[in-house]
């Protein structure tokens, strides 16, 4: 069985959980762990802010109150991911030690605030979080309660201080060797950006985007190397698993280099529900849900999510009822073996104060949020036998963090938007049912039916070859426009070298602004092309699609290459509406304003694709509403139904046996409430 970690056999609920910030009222405390039992909340991120309450004064510290959590949780069978502090820098420090404060963009170092603002190279950081980690993993390794190491909180950030800086032109020796080789590799006779030495490197400068590309891989470095220092601080005493919460498609950080430390992958997730686009929000949450599980092949724990609504939002919409049991069980659907809320009590003060909350200011367990907690909660013994089960997952999206950057980072605005593109791909399938993984290019292939490479903008060493091979055994790849532009330096690739895989030659772009339209004609409909188009020369491929209109008319705007015995397609335009390229980033970022989020025309495209390939798709004939993803073990397979809709769904799911949500035995048409979900086991086929 693929545990997320080896002591991870239940369904793990509940929350961070700051008691740090209540000391002085015990009697809440003591409601907590009441609380805790009406919600069937087993597991709880303790100390995520805590250094404060610590180490009040440097050197001299207080574990007693930690001592007495602990203690309550493993007497009441609860678990602990133990934190470490670093998540935010207690006042002293910052003002005794203003090496540990970050320098920033313009080179002002920063006065102490807010948090997450560690300088990752400061010496007094690293000797201040080394003492307090090792007394912490030292005192807690053996206790009962510990369950695993939640290590700072949402790492992220960067600092340009002398010390970074000179930690950024190591990691450049490291990366280029000399600094010949540098010039040479990132193009530095452009404006007589000739370096002798690497001393003379801004990271601030943008002329040659390589060394921001550079910078950023720099950032995330950083940010692994901190994770794997307070990891092996803990590790000299405690063996319990470790790792960080994540933040999603988050624009500055490669986590699948961050996951590489970590032993499970955890994350934070904030869907707006009741947008109007409730799809478009399923659809950009199973993504991230699918690349968290295909991280490490294995169940992930999704670590925070809000009971209630975020209080940073411009509009923050009330859940409906139903929406967070579906929120929590598209996780699960979707990998997850723990569904856990940021935050289990509403503080009192702070900007947080109104941020959604297991535990309202009322302190009683009769409010509305609490009382869908605890349904929720009531349900997770009947589906404990998910967890360990593997996601099915057969149509791999690619996405790559620096490809991201590389495109984002290019002064033409022809070339943005590495993640809007690959959520769109990835949405156009999942509105069909495909089971979807999320992986980088430099991931194993074999393991899938179909690989799509939405926007693949920068192409590593090896992935043309591993393409083709991967056609070449019988797979589908589906190529889109903007693909291969470059290489990992972001140096310009020539497009003939492409053609190898796709059989065609880009020679440019055109963007075209609205209400400027261009469409295709693709197996008898017209294809909306939003934002770009290719002027595309075919050398090897049959073109199946043309564009409709302007110069670019009766031109190859879809091709298809046997290659072996599989096929490369090439999309050679956006598919989606125009806008979805410019605005989709921002909507993973969730800043989100509404609009309809329409697919019809992508759909259409991959549903001819995959027709003509003989690739059918897991589930068919459900209602439009009706969302589905299968887990399955050896013996049995676990379908989780979602109602997206405001109607009640009824249909046919094509397989018998028990709803493990309600109980229910299922042998005809399953009923799902409006926002309702069923998770039904059925034998394997
Ligand atoms: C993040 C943090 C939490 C909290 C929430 C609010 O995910 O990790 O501490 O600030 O956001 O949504
Ligand atoms: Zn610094």
């Amino acid at each position: 069985m693929p545990r997320a970690f080896r002591g991870c056999t239940r369904i793990l609920h509940g929350g961070d959980y700051n008691p740090d910030q209540w000391l002085d009222t015990p009697s809440i405390i003591d409601d907590d762990f009441k609380f805790m039992e009406m919600a069937k909340c087993n597991t709880f991120s303790v100390g995520i802010f805590s250094w404060s309450a610590l180490e009040p004064e440097e050197g001299k510290f207080t574990f007693g109150w930690l001592d007495d959590i602990m203690d309550r949780c493993a007497r009441d069978g609860r678990k602990v991911f133990l934190a470490t502090p670093t998540g935010a820098k207690p006042p002293w420090m910052a003002r005794k030690y203003p090496e540990c404060r970050r320098v920033n963009a313009e080179l002002r170092r920063d006065e102490y605030m807010t948090r997450h603002n560690f300088c990752f190279s400061s010496p007094v950081a690293r000797e201040k979080t080394e003492k307090i980690d090792s007394l912490l993993a030292e005192r807690y390794a053996g206790h009962p309660a510990l369950l695993g190491w939640h290590i700072s909180n949402e790492l992220s950030g960067e600092c340009f201080c002398p010390l970074c800086q000179e930690r950024f032109r190591e990691f450049l020796k490291r990366r280029f060797g000399t600094i010949e080789e540098l010039d040479r590799r990132l193009w530095a006779g452009f404006w007589s950006h000739r370096f002798t030495s690497f001393d003379e490197i801004n990271p601030l400068d943008g002329t040659l985007e390589g060394i921001r590309v550079e910078w950023k891989r720099f950032c995330t470095w950083q940010m692994c190397d901190w994770l794997a220092f307070e990891k092996s601080v803990v590790r000299r005493y405690s063996d319990a698993p470790v790792t960080t919460n994540m933040m999603g498609l988050h624009r500055d950080i490669d986590y699948y280099e961050l996951g590489k430390v970590c032993d499970f992958i955890s994350d934070d997730c904030y869907p707006m529900w009741y947008s109007g686009d409730e799809h478009s929000m399923g659809a950009r949450f199973s993504m991230l849900h699918d690349m968290h599980y295909a991280m490490k092949d294995k169940p992930f724990i999704m670590m925070e999510s809000a009971p209630g609504t975020p209080n940073y939002r411009e509009y923050s919409h009330m859940r409906r009822p139903g929406e967070l049991a579906r929120e929590m069980l598209l996780a699960i659907g979707h990998g997850a073996d723990g569904t856990m809320y940021f935050q289990w009590r509403k503080g009192r003060g702070g900007i947080e104060k109104f941020h959604g909350a297991v535990v309202g200011h009322d302190n009683s367990p009769d409010s509305y949020m609490f009382r869908q907690v605890a349904e929720y909660g009531s349900h997770l013994d009947g589906l404990k036998e998910i967890v360990g089960s593997r996601k099915v997952q057969d149509v791999a999206v690619l996405f790559d963090w620096d490809c991201h950057w590389s495109s984002e980072l290019d002064f033409t605005h022809n070339v943005k938007n590495v993640r809007g593109a690959a959520l769109a791909h990835y949405a156009a399938l999942w509105e069909e049912n495909h089971q979807l993984a999320v992986i980088q290019s430099e991931a194993d292939f074999s393991k899938y039916r179909v690989v799509v490479a939405p926007m693949l903008f920068m192409l590593k060493p090896g992935v043309i070859g591993r393409l083709e091979k991967f056609a070449k055994k019988g797979g589908t790849v589906v190529v889109t426009h903007q693909f291969g532009y470059v290489n990992e330096d972001s140096m310009v690739l020539n497009p003939r070298e492409i053609s190898s895989l796709t059989g065609v030659v880009v020679d440019d772009i055109d963007c075209m602004e609205p209400p400027r339209q261009q469409s295709a004609s693709f197996n008898g409909k017209s294809i909306q092309v939003g934002g770009v188009a290719e002027y595309v020369r075919v050398i090897d491929a049959d073109v199946l699609g043309v564009f409709e209109h302007d110069f670019l008319e009766d031109m190859p705007a879809i091709t298809r290459r046997q290659v072996g015995k599989g096929t490369v397609w090439y999309l050679a335009a956006n598919f989606g509406p125009a806008g979805l390229i410019q605005g989709m980033g921002d909507v993973i970022d969730c800043k989100y304003h509404g609009g309809k989020f329409d697919l019809d025309d992508l759909r259409y495209v991959y549903k001819t694709m995959f027709f003509a390939d003989c690739i059918v798709p897991r589930f068919c004939g459900l209602p439009e509403d009706v969302k589905v993803s299968e887990r399955r073990t050896d013996s049995a397979r676990y379908l989780f139904f979602y109602n997206f809709g405001e109607k009640q769904q009824k249909f046919d799911p094509c397989a018998k046996g028990t709803d493990l949500w309600s109980g229910a035995k299922v042998s005809g048409k399953l009923t799902l409430p409006p926002r309702g979900c069923a998770v039904l086991k059925t034998d394997l086929d």
